[in-house]
């Protein structure tokens, strides 16, 4: 039973990385608004239940690592979206580990990616982790542009610049009173 649909998903997920290389050949990325609003909204309580005591509510990290900031992109930058989910899906809770259901952790991801700015979008972010791994992390677009005065990321990007590293506690800051 077990091995049937370990077998099915494999194969499923071979057919899915198939379609979605040709149909997204240029690739996607967390800027493109890969999931919702309210998926964030619901990601936040299982954020605040779940994973704030070991990653900080502001997610600057403590017994976990950070998950906002410039350790967080530098770590996570080059990985996808399906990364992250299969990462939180199957390995956190720390202490219980594998007990997120897929939407606590699609909305779980989707609150990370909201409170560093990726922008939302109309789609929900799936559960099926194939999909997801056609799309890129990266930094968030207001960060590379270093145009948006509010948030942290900007800070943040330029702190990624040699010399600027007195940024980052700044950027700490920052980014936890603009979420507020
Ligand atoms: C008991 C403490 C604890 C709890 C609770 C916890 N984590 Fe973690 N988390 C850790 C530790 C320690 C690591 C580093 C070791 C590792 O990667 O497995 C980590 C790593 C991570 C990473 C990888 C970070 C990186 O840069 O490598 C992510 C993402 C993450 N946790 C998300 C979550 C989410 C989401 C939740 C809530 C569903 C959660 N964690 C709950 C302790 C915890």
């Amino acid at each position: 039973m077990r091995r049937t649909s370990v077998c099915s998903v494999i194969l499923g997920t071979a057919l899915a990385v198939a379609a979605f290389s040709n149909v997204l050949a240029q690739g996607r990325s967390a800027n493109d608004g890969v999931y919702t609003a309210e998926q964030a909204k619901r990601g936040e309580m299982v954020y605040t239940d779940m994973c704030a005591a070991c990653h900080d509510p502001m997610l600057i990290g403590g017994v976990g690592p950070a998950l906002t900031g410039k350790d967080f992109f530098t770590a996570w930058k080059e990985m996808s979206v399906g990364d992250l989910f299969t990462k939180i899906k199957t390995e956190m809770p720390l202490t219980a580990p594998g007990t997120l259901t897929p939407d606590q952790a699609a909305d779980v991801v989707s609150y990370i990616l909201s409170f560093n700015k990726f922008p939302a979008g109309s789609t929900a972010l799936g559960t099926d982790p194939a999909p997801l791994k056609e799309v890129k992390i990266t930094e968030p677009k207001s960060a590379s542009r270093g145009t948006v005065p509010s948030g942290g990321l900007s800070a943040d990007a330029r702190a990624f610049l040699p010399g600027a590293s007195h940024e980052v506690s700044k950027t700490v800051a920052l980014g936890g009173s603009a979420h507020r």
